[in-house]
């Protein structure tokens, strides 16, 4: 059987064209699977799964927890907020708390950069990386991707542009390092306060005009301000963000193509993206949160083959 090279999922850094490719292909199977009366199969009966949040989340938590119930895995929650991390224990006695309950893998979101990369040099168990700060998004970037594929019929050559707040982006920076090994040719377009000093060292091409990024690709992933890391005032107001960079209806017309429009969510509807965009035929927003079960049970089912 083909198995993936590493027994976590810390980032796509560490993955392969070839692993990305073996979970596609698994999960086009588990999508035939969902859209069945009986949306379950028992590949994963006897593994119990950890989700554990300590950043809040709504599609992620939610998709991992379908997924590995459809896969028939037994599985806790763990939310930070209401947990004993408030009274001041670790992140390694909480996890290494729930581990001794025999639990097999963790899921897990947290706010520091390396925290799961951290967990996996410290524990036996497998862990999937659910967003680590501004670090790295892994499924993200691997339902982004499985999901242009759907949508454009191949990776090589296509053009996608990755707009807004590349700075504090970990969704960025995990579908770049996809997109570059699947040979897709990657722009970034934001303000230049939200765009990181070095990034086209990662061969992505920078634009600063949204109207001249839209011309020159096929798909445009749009990326919400995030308000929360920041410290500091990048651009004088959202009103002032929206006018310059807001992606709307008009926008679009402007152009002498059809494009594929995109977000990971939660939207900031009217700052990053206007309702008539989003909303439109042109976004493939929902099919992205549908792909993004199908894709966790492709992760899932072929790291718990690996101890
Ligand atoms: N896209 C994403 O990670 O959304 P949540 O923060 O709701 O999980």
């Amino acid at each position: 059987m083909s198995q993936l090279s590493q027994k976590h999922l810390l980032g796509i850094k560490d993955i392969t064209r070839k692993d990305i490719e073996l979970i596609f292909e698994t999960a086009s199977n588990f999508k035939e699977v969902i859209y069945r009366p009986i949306k379950k199969v028992p590949s994963l009966r006897d593994i119990t799964i950890a989700n554990v949040f300590f950043e809040n989340s709504t599609r992620t938590r939610l998709s991992f927890e379908l997924a590995e119930k459809r896969l028939s895995a037994d599985v806790v929650n763990f939310s930070s907020s209401t947990s004993s991390v408030k009274k001041g224990e670790t992140l390694l006695d909480t996890v290494n708390n729930i581990l001794a309950m025999k639990v097999d893998m963790v899921v897990m979101r947290h706010s520091s950069p390396g925290a799961p990369h951290f967990l996996s040099r410290n524990i036996g168990a497998n862990i999937i990386n659910a967003g680590d700060g501004t670090h790295e998004h892994p499924t993200q970037a691997l339902l982004d991707t499985f999901s242009i594929q759907e949508k454009c019929g191949h990776l090589e050559g296509l053009k996608v542009a990755i707009i807004g707040d590349i700075l504090h982006s970990r969704v960025a920076i995990s579908n770049i390092l996809a997109l570059k090994k699947l040979g897709a040719e990657v722009m970034v377009c934001g303000p230049i306060t939200l765009l990181p000093k070095n990034i086209a060292l990662l061969g992505v091409q920078v634009e600063l005009d949204v109207q001249k990024a839209l011309n020159w690709c096929d798909v445009a992933n749009i990326l919400r301000i995030q308000l929360e890391r920041q410290q500091i005032k990048y651009f004088p107001s959202l009103r002032e963000y929206s006018l310059y960079y807001g992606i709307n209806k008009k926008l679009l017309e402007n152009l002498n193509k059809e494009i594929t429009i995109m977000h990971p969510g939660p939207i900031n509807r009217g700052v990053e993206l206007n309702s008539d965009v989003a909303d439109s035929e042109h976004s493939i927003i929902l099919d992205q949160v549908e792909n993004g079960v199908a894709v966790r049970m492709a992760v899932l089912y072929l790291l718990a083959g690996i101890n």
